[in-house]
């Protein structure tokens, strides 16, 4: 969603602070701004749509300085315009803040800056009162002020602001949106996201925590606690490549990241086993005895790694016998769950700053529940605060359509489930070496799914133009089908709807004709023929079926107009491989409808409001 970069430092501060908006964009955002302090003035640039909009705003040599803020905003408060852009400034226009997240209580705030102030605002935006507040309170001081002005505001905030008073300091502080300061030699960086600044400063990051403020100058950082203490923070290195985040030879990002799942996959999946299969979770600290205690588990997710939690469950149940409950993190908040300290919450996030997911696990862990969560992102606020992290081995993943981070999450989820299952002894070995075997097979299985791309960008080219599209599928499939089913609408706008395929009946089908597609997923053995005969049903209603079943399944060629085939395997992995051809279909399709594909409209990459 929004992004912030502050760089303070001897020179040029706008291209730093334009290419860090521009490393964050893939997150999604609708105006940008940028704010520095000129010739005893604080001068802003803002414009609507994208960062080249206002690069153009800002070319003149004389716009520019040695430190500066800027943002990407995502529209929450007010559209998308120029004024309700950030930074925000204050009525004298001598302090300049940034802002993600969502201040609870501005409308109280705004009327009383108003009434007793007479202070006129000029967006319609929750942020801007947080410069209104810092300029009330500012004495000389900016960090005085930013306390003073925090301890008025409720909700989640990263805030970084700037004073024309102090133009060598920029002061931030944070609660719920995420935060770091990039190190550097002679500069320093402010950012919600670390890709913004990794470039610069070669992995050295401090990560600033909830409720601390940070004061940056070009030779300093210093961290303060909640109480003004001084923190002694270690310098977290991150070994990310800077320029992991290319797109390489690719036209997009979504497409360079669904060819990268056969490494990710393997390396996730590798750097669990011990040299004698055994798996290794050597920094997760769940021993057998708190294994043993577990009487029910909540896997808790948003979007796409709800989905994963959807075959995460079926694949835990079905291992290490406790049932498990799966539940989209928005609604679990929000309703009565039975949560003590005989309970595992699992949350599974890429970004690992979903507000929903991170506030479902603040509840649960409050309740007494142990945390484990399944993250991309190192060193982000949900991994940060659960007893025990399980990573996925992604990599940064840029296009708003997750694909590589589900896989590995499903990766994850096998590995939990086995591990769960024999410290339990509801597997036994040759059930677990058999697993292992498939496991260790998906990488290559899935570059051969890989081979199919011209097939399956000629399947888009043929129904590219469908308005409604299901996806159907039993069990696992049934988890798959609504990963499927998000991939198509959120990337081409095709409206679509997934359904597990003997729910049809109660319903949905209603809505079969002639100009449906159907996508049916028919790969567990387990459930074929059932399958088959919801497959019949639709195609009874004349609608168009792209079947799905493993290579030798050739029976679904009767009921199917085109089939895709994945490689035999076990029935529980199957959706590591059902999934790509869906992730490959999905952006065929959006590129025939001229979408764009990376950065869907409306979408953003990290969902980091409720
Ligand atoms: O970062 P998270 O995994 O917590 O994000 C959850 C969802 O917002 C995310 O999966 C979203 O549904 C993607 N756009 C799906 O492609």
């Amino acid at each position: 969603m929004c992004g912030i970069v502050g760089y303070v430092g001897t020179d040029h501060a706008k291209e730093k602070i334009i290419d860090g908006l521009k490393r964050l964009e893939y997150r999604g955002y609708d105006s940008a701004g940028i704010a520095l302090p000129i010739d005893g003035k604080i001068q802003v640039r803002k414009a609507v749509g994208e960062i080249k909009n206002l690069e153009a705003k800002i070319a003149s040599p004389d716009f520019d300085a040695p430190m500066g803020i800027g943002h990407t905003r995502w529209a929450t408060h007010g559209e998308p315009t120029e004024l309700n852009a950030h930074p925000h400034l204050n009525m004298e226009e001598t302090i300049a803040i940034v802002h993600n997240g969502i201040i609870e209580n501005y409308q109280e705030i705004r009327e009383w800056l108003a009434t007793e102030y007479g202070i006129v605002f000029k967006s319609e935006t929750d942020s801007e009162v947080i410069a209104h507040l810092i300029g009330l309170f500012y004495d000389g001081d900016l960090l005085e002020a930013v306390n003073k002005a925090v301890a008025e505001m409720r909700g989640a905030y990263a805030v970084v602001a700037i004073a024309v008073d102090e133009p060598d300091k920029i002061v931030a502080v944070r609660k719920d949106a995420p935060l770091v300061a990039g190190i550097g030699k002679g500069f320093n960086f402010i950012a919600s996201d670390i890709p913004a600044v990794l470039k610069y400063v070669q992995g050295n990051i401090y990560l600033i925590e909830n409720n601390e403020t940070v004061v940056l100058t070009k030779d300093d950082i210093v961290i303060y606690d909640e109480n003004g203490n001084k923190v002694d923070r270690e310098i977290y290195v991150v070994d990310w490549k800077a320029d992991s985040a290319d797109k390489a030879d690719y036209d997009h990002f979504m497409l360079k990241e669904i060819h990268e799942q056969p490494a990710v996959i393997s390396e996730t999946l590798m750097s669990r086993l011990n040299p004698d299969d055994s798996i290794r979770l050597d920094d997760i600290s769940l021993t057998k005895e708190d294994i043993d205690n577990f009487n029910k588990i909540y896997i808790v997710a948003c979007g796409t790694a709800y989905h994963a939690g959807l075959v995460g469950k079926m694949v835990i149940e079905k291992m290490a016998h406790i049932p498990v409950e799966i539940d989209v993190a928005s609604e679990f908040r929000y309703r009565d769950t039975f949560i003590d300290d005989k309970t595992l919450f699992i949350a599974i996030s890429q970004s690992g700053e979903t507000l929903d997911t991170l506030a479902a696990l603040r509840d649960a862990k409050e309740r007494g529940a142990r945390i484990l969560s399944v993250v991309n992102a190192v060193g982000s606020s949900i991994a940060r605060e659960s007893h025990d992290v399980f990573y996925t081995l992604a990599g940064p993943e840029v296009a708003v359509a997750s694909t590589k981070a589900y896989t590995t999450q499903l990766i994850c989820m096998y590995l939990i489930g086995l591990y769960m299952g024999s410290t339990r002894g509801t597997i036994d070995k040759d059930y677990y070496n058999y697993m292992l075997g498939e496991l260790k097979a998906l990488p290559e299985k899935v570059s051969r799914v890989l081979e199919n791309e011209e097939f399956l960008k000629n399947l888009a080219a043929r129904y590219y133009f469908k308005d409604n599209v299901f996806f159907i599928g039993r069990g696992l499939d049934s988890g798959v089908s609504y990963e499927g089913s998000l991939k198509l609408k959120e990337i081409s706008y095709i409206h679509s709807f997934a359904i597990a395929a003997g729910e049809l009946k109660h319903g949905t089908i209603a809505l079969m004709d002639s100009e449906s597609l159907v996508v049916a997923l028919a790969t567990q053995d387990r459930l074929y023929e059932k399958m088959v005969s919801n497959i019949v049903e639709v195609q009874a209603r004349g609608a168009r079926i792209i079947g799905m079943a493993k290579e030798g399944r050739t029976e679904i060629e009767k009921t199917s107009d085109e089939v895709i085939y994945i490689p035999q395997c076990a029935d529980e992995v199957a959706p590591v491989l059902a999934v790509v051809p869906l992730q490959i279909f999905a952006y065929y399709v959006a590129l025939e409808r001229g979408c764009n594909i990376d950065k869907p409209k409306n979408l953003a990459k990290s969902v980091t409001v409720e």
